[in-house]
């Protein structure tokens, strides 16, 4: 099992999901998870940082999480939120959320399930040192700070270039990156940290296809 973790806007997603297709992997999004956790805080109209209110409907949240890494389509409830869960609602919420311990814990058992049911790259925050610290590969992915904003802002735009909505600009992305990131790191559960055995690539100067190459690399020398 390859563990991928790291802060928001490295391409840690796209990295894991190629890594796993080159080898014939699954793919677990773990952050997905807590997106669609917050979604259903949202739409139920609980405050996300009511603690409590959360951990009390936190178990009835029903879910599929897909593991093919080219068809990672969410459904909440029998609809689709694939975009959804990345809109700026939920990802505003998704951290006072992603901090509640009760929704970690409940998290945590499917994840540690689905990262032992094969082949798999499983990425998050905390998958290297919380969930499954004996994984074979730790990457701990990162890149400096303009570049994770120039690359978010690239994915945003991308993303809703064929919508209503106005790309965000880089300022407001790198503002809220940090914000995200201060928070993950901050956290008292399961902060973002890389494990103290975690190979740690800066991408900030590689091209996406290098990265993959590199974490392949890796792979192929622990065997
Ligand atoms: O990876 P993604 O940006 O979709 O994750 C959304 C949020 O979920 C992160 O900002 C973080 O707060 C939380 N998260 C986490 N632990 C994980 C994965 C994500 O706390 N393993």
């Amino acid at each position: 099992m390859i563990a991928i973790d790291g802060p928001s806007g490295t391409g840690k997603s796209t990295v894991a999901r190629r890594v796993a297709a080159a080898l014939g992997a699954g793919y677990l999004d773990t952050g997905a998870m807590y997106r669609l956790i917050t979604l259903a805080v949202l739409e139920t109209g609980i405050d996300p940082t009511d603690d409590e209110a959360v951990a009390t409907m936190v178990a009835s949240v029903t879910f599929d999480s897909p593991t093919d890494p080219s068809a990672q389509q969410h459904e909440l409830a029998g609809r689709s939120v694939t975009s959804e869960i990345r809109g700026p609602e939920v990802t505003r919420a998704v951290t006072p959320v992603s901090a509640n311990p009760a929704v970690r814990e409940h998290l945590a058992t499917r994840q540690r399930r689905l990262a032992r049911s094969g082949r798999m790259v499983v990425e998050g925050r905390d998958i290297g040192t919380v969930i499954v610290p004996d994984a074979e590969l730790k990457i701990y992915l990162t890149a400096d700070a303009d570049e994770r904003a120039r690359r978010r802002h690239r994915q945003d735009a991308g993303r809703t270039a064929a919508a209503v909505a106005p790309a965000s600009d880089i300022a407001a992305v790198a503002l809220d990156l940090a914000r995200r990131d201060d928070a993950d790191s901050s956290r008292q559960h399961a902060p973002l940290q890389a494990a103290d055995d975690a190979v740690v690539i800066d991408s900030s100067q590689m091209e996406l296809a290098e990265t993959v190459a590199t974490v392949l690399r890796l792979a192929a020398e622990r065997g």
